[in-house]
């Protein structure tokens, strides 16, 4: 089945074929951008987007690829804001939005919480993030900067996960669409922040070679550095964040030692684990990584629609 008039839950349902659609369609939609302020294509469609955790690329390049296609946008941002907080399910507030709109992008901080309202409702719904399950559509949009950086093709493309690899949603979209393109793997993390077991099982049933290490040094190798966040909203104990905090600071006088095309990816928000003296390396490649959300969500939400452009 395409990927198109479905929900878009986890990395885990699009085949190579989907992927490479999806880069086509962004592709065509970022070059339709470049002498057109507003394709008009869903001048009738309501995008709906539900954000129950901070977020501002997500929720805002959503909105804006909804604008640029020509669509509208209601918009429910924290729980503080909506009947949730009055005690409204989530499952009530699920079937107001479908009779409201004709797509919904949904982010959670409960894993799972986009597949069980996808399971509440008949119009699609993207997984915005769902605690620190997924978030494919980041992973998505990485995909796009990996292919316009020019690394998609690369055999193998070497790419090295920094940080919080444990709880990091990113990542877990990320690998399962890389692993589609045969890339090697390495994970940097204090091993408390690992990768999870779901997602080794996975890369060993696909036969994708991977490494683990606590060392920043396997940085130096590979063709990609995609650093995260320690996400400090996902630790029960709050002193196990501090201790782990800090763990690793990609920086200027690193990169100098790494490959000389190397691109360091981060989903956003940073705090200090990209220094800010990379911002004008060639190797940054984060700004540029969140720009291509745009064209990413126009894409998927045509496709979702079942518009064809
Ligand atoms: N990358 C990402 O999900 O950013 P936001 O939390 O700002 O949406």
């Amino acid at each position: 089945m395409s990927w198109k008039k479905q929900s878009i839950l986890s990395a885990s349902q699009f085949s190579k074929e989907d992927l490479l659609d999806i880069i086509a369609l962004s592709e065509k939609l970022e070059k339709a951008l470049e002498t057109k302020r507003n394709l008009k294509l869903l001048d009738d469609y309501i995008l709906a987007t539900l954000f129950f955790e901070p977020s501002t690329r997500t929720r805002l390049s959503f909105e804006a690829a909804m604008h640029r296609l020509g669509g509208r946008v209601i918009s429910a941002v924290g729980m503080q804001f909506s009947s949730l907080a009055k005690g409204e399910t989530l499952f009530d507030t699920l079937k107001m939005v479908e009779s409201y709109s004709d797509i919904c992008a949904i982010r959670h901080s409960v894993e799972g919480a986009s597949a069980l309202a996808a399971q509440s409702i008949k119009i699609p719904v993207m997984n915005a993030g769902d605690g620190a399950g997924e978030h494919p559509t980041q992973g998505l949009l990485d995909l796009y900067t990996i292919f316009k950086r020019g690394f998609l093709t690369k055999k193998p493309l070497r790419i090295a996960f920094v940080g919080d690899i444990r709880y990091g949603r990113t990542i877990h979209s990320l690998v399962q669409l890389l692993a589609h393109f045969g890339a090697a793997m390495v994970f940097v993390a204090p091993d408390e922040l690992q990768l999870p077991e779901k997602y080794q099982k996975f890369l060993d049933n696909s036969k994708i070679s991977y490494l683990k290490t606590s060392s920043i040094d396997a940085i130096k190798e590979v063709d990609v550095g995609y650093i995260t966040r320690i996400q400090e909203e996902r630790f029960i104990d709050h002193r196990e964040y501090e201790k782990f905090k800090d763990a690793y600071i990609v920086d200027h006088a690193l990169i100098e030692k790494c490959q000389p095309h190397i691109a360091i990816m981060h989903p956003l928000p940073r705090l200090s684990e990209v220094s800010t003296d990379l911002d004008n390396h060639p190797s940054a490649a984060y700004f540029e990584e969140a720009h291509n959300g745009l064209y990413v969500r126009m894409a998927l939400i045509l496709g979702l629609l079942g518009i064809n452009y």
